[in-house]
């Protein structure tokens, strides 16, 4: 079968300079989001081996878990649609099965993608990761391979540890946002020693680091928890000014649940002098920018200002 993810090769993405700081602090942005117009970003690496794998053993399908707004849901269908796999969401919401029209732009894309969706109440999605529903869900859909929230597994650390190449070397830090951790593992495990890889959580949580231990040995990581806006999918008006300026200085769109957060984490630290002179920082821009719509439509009903996506 025709593969988006050719088997051995390893996909590079451009390195993109962004911006100088006082100090001689250097950032660049690495463009994953630019690896595939549909399947982007972290994504791309996250699904790449669980994908793989499927057609290996002859998985007739993908099922996955998310919610309405989820980049992975909208990559996971895409990836589907492309490989000719099927694939089945659960969706957190069980009001959204008779409100079509209340579909979010992802759940409308991943269903135009060909993608089942069945929706959980909240409570029932909450057992996503227990050994006893996922083994219903298993009873149901004996062939299909099961990938979790998020996309994060043992496959999705090793696609993410084929973001960073020999010629990140020279950057002091990489930065990268945090949601389930598995991305931060992949680079933190694709690092030098010399390396520090600081993660930004998109969300409230006192667990991340407890998470990333499991996922990880290596010790040369940090997690900052001071750019999450108020919780996961938060927003602020400082936020959306941020990342309508950077895009219009730079052109490159950021997405308002991770990306965003991250470059404005890093620039306000930049700008306290948190960075030693003459640091070289990679972010990693891990994409998420199909959930621009879904945050504009949520915006536009509180009557405050949108992200733009055009100049
Ligand atoms: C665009 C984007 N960036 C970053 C992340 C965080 O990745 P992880 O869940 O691996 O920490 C996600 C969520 O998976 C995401 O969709």
């Amino acid at each position: 079968m025709n593969s988006i993810f050719h088997t051995s090769e390893v996909f590079v993405s451009q390195n993109q300079f962004v911006a100088e700081f006082s100090n001689s602090v250097i950032l660049d942005i690495k463009r994953e989001d630019l690896l595939h117009a549909e399947v982007s970003g972290n994504k791309f690496r996250k699904l790449k081996y669980s994908i793989l794998q499927a057609s290996e053993l002859n998985r007739t399908s993908l099922l996955t878990f998310g919610g309405a707004h989820s980049n992975h849901i909208a990559a996971t269908a895409a990836a589907g649609k492309l490989q000719g796999i099927p694939t089945i969401g659960f969706i957190r919401g069980e009001e959204l099965e008779f409100q079509k029209d209340a579909w979010s732009p992802t759940l409308n894309y991943a269903a135009s993608c060909g993608m089942k969706l069945k929706f959980l109440s909240r409570e029932a999605y909450r057992q996503k990761g227990i050994l006893s529903f996922l083994n219903e869900i298993r009873s149901q859909f004996p062939d299909a391979m099961i990938i979790p929230e998020g996309g994060t597994s043992e496959l999705a650390i090793k696609g993410c540890e084929e973001i960073l190449t020999e010629a990140d070397r020279d950057y002091d830090y990489i930065c990268t946002s945090v949601g389930t951790g598995g991305t931060m593992a992949g680079l933190v495990n694709a690092s030098s020693a010399h390396q520090n890889i600081l993660g930004f959580s998109a969300l409230k949580s006192a667990h991340l680091s407890e998470e990333i231990k499991r996922m990880t040995h290596k010790k040369n990581w940090n997690i900052n928890s001071d750019y999450h806006f108020g919780g996961y999918a938060r927003t602020s008006s400082a936020l959306i000014d941020f990342m309508n300026d950077f895009f219009r200085k730079t052109r490159i769109k950021l997405d308002p649940v991770y990306t965003g957060k991250l470059l404005f984490g890093i620039f306000e630290l930049a700008q306290k002098n948190f960075f030693p002179k003459d640091s070289k920082i990679l972010a990693i821009h891990t994409g998420g920018l199909q959930g621009i719509d879904g945050m504009n439509e949520r915006l536009r009903k509180k009557a405050q200002p949108q992200i733009i996506t055009e100049l």
